[in-house]
């Protein structure tokens, strides 16, 4: 049967690296026979310059008939000082909420090749391998009220509310258990219930949700520790589970330890298996159109998609093997650079990958 992928390829580096991964995805398809087609759309900037909007409603038709959606990245300079409401990141809060992607996988694996380009001593690294599930479609990203508002005394204040119900804890709790089972049956938690009241409930369906996985070791970390313990002793941990925000700011910090943040894929599942794929690093404004930025993150994710959303789990390996062929052959993009190392391109990066398939 015909799986359909609709590519959103975004702004910045964005079309770039999206350009490479599109090429991974049609050698796969060709090679394993999946039977994929794809189709292209507009988000972000791109969106807002061709019609005004970040996510139209043409896009979000064909995301919802997608089987699957493989994202670049949104936003830029052009776009910073548009009201709120109608930024390119509203795009993408927009079409992870409307498509009900709340389970956002977001892996920190070293390849043994990357290890001095990691930001830790090798030994702290080596073999790291650690899986973020950080909430994605609650929290204070979505909680109301927010804005900013004038004071009785006469000056503005900006409010957000971090909110998060018993149900949308419970789901993810439940994505958390089950992904600690397939691996190191080891999950941590990641929340502030030492001051946050959302977040004691958060502790405490956390809990109770484990009643259900006795395998599965729970343990609760405050997320300034745990965004500490990342850098000193990251493989202390296996699969941590955490709100948007915080989520959103240790995948950042566990990326840096894998050698660059363009090397970390992620997928954001619905309840049912549908995904939107992207690498977990933004349009890369400073390096946008030289064609020096590092496409694996997001070659990676489309293994994820092939693993999580189109059950080509064959097709999702030879990608990941491909990848570690080309850095065994010494090929890095700038980021990642080391010695005796050659530096390539975006576009070179996107050929070798290729070959190694
Ligand atoms: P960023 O992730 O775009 O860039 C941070 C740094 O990492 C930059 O120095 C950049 O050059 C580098 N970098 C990122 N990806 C790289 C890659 N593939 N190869 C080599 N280097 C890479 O974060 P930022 O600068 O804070 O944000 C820039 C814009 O991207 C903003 O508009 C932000 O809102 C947006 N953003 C979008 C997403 C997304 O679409 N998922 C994620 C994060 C940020
Ligand atoms: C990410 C990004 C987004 C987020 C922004 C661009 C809305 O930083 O995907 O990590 O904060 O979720
Ligand atoms: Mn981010």
């Amino acid at each position: 049967m015909t799986k359909n992928v609709l590519i959103l390829p975004g702004d910045g580096i964005g079309p770039e690296i999206v350009a490479q991964a599109e090429r991974v995805l049609n050698a796969v398809n060709d090679k394993f026979g999946l039977q994929i087609e794809t189709i292209h759309g507009l988000i972000g900037g791109s969106a807002i310059d061709d019609s005004g909007v970040p996510f139209p409603d043409e896009t979000l038709a064909k995301a919802k008939s997608a089987d699957a959606i493989l994202l670049g990245a949104v936003g830029g300079p052009k776009w910073d000082a548009l009201d709120m409401a109608i930024r390119p990141e509203k795009g993408l809060l927009a079409i992870r909420s409307q498509l009900n992607l709340f389970a956002n996988l977001r892996p920190a694996i070293l390849y043994p090749q990357l290890a001095d380009a990691s930001s830790l001593k090798p030994e702290l690294v080596s073999g790291l391998d650690l899986l973020i599930v950080r909430e994605l479609t609650g929290g204070i990203y979505f909680g109301q009220p927010r804005g900013i508002r004038q004071t009785e005394s006469g000056e503005r204040e900006g409010f957000n509310t971090y909110v998060y119900s018993e149900s949308e804890i419970r789901r993810i709790a439940h994505q958390a258990f089950q992904a600690a089972q397939k691996r190191g049956k080891k999950l941590c938690s990641v929340d502030k219930a030492n001051v946050l009241e959302a977040t004691v409930l958060w502790r405490e369906v956390i809990t109770e949700v484990g009643k259900d996985y006795p395998d599965v070791e729970l343990s609760h970390m405050y997320v300034d520790n745990a965004a500490m313990q990342l850098v000193k002793a990251p493989k202390q941990f296996d699969v941590m589970v955490t709100g948007n925000m915080f989520g959103d700011i240790l995948s950042d910090c566990a990326a840096m330890l894998t050698g660059s943040i363009g090397m970390l894929p992620s997928a954001s599942l619905d309840e049912n298996g549908k995904g939107m794929y992207e690498p977990i690093h933004g349009s890369a404004p400073d390096i946008a159109g030289q064609s020096v930025a590092n496409p694996l993150a997001t070659i990676l994710s489309v293994a994820m998609m092939l693993r999580y959303s189109l059950n080509a789990p064959d097709a999702a390996m030879s990608i990941e093997k491909a990848v570690g062929s080309v850095l065994d052959q010494g090929l890095r993009t700038a980021d990642i650079k080391s010695d005796g190392c050659q530096v390539v391109s975006t576009q070179a990066m996107g050929d070798a990958v290729l070959a190694a398939l």
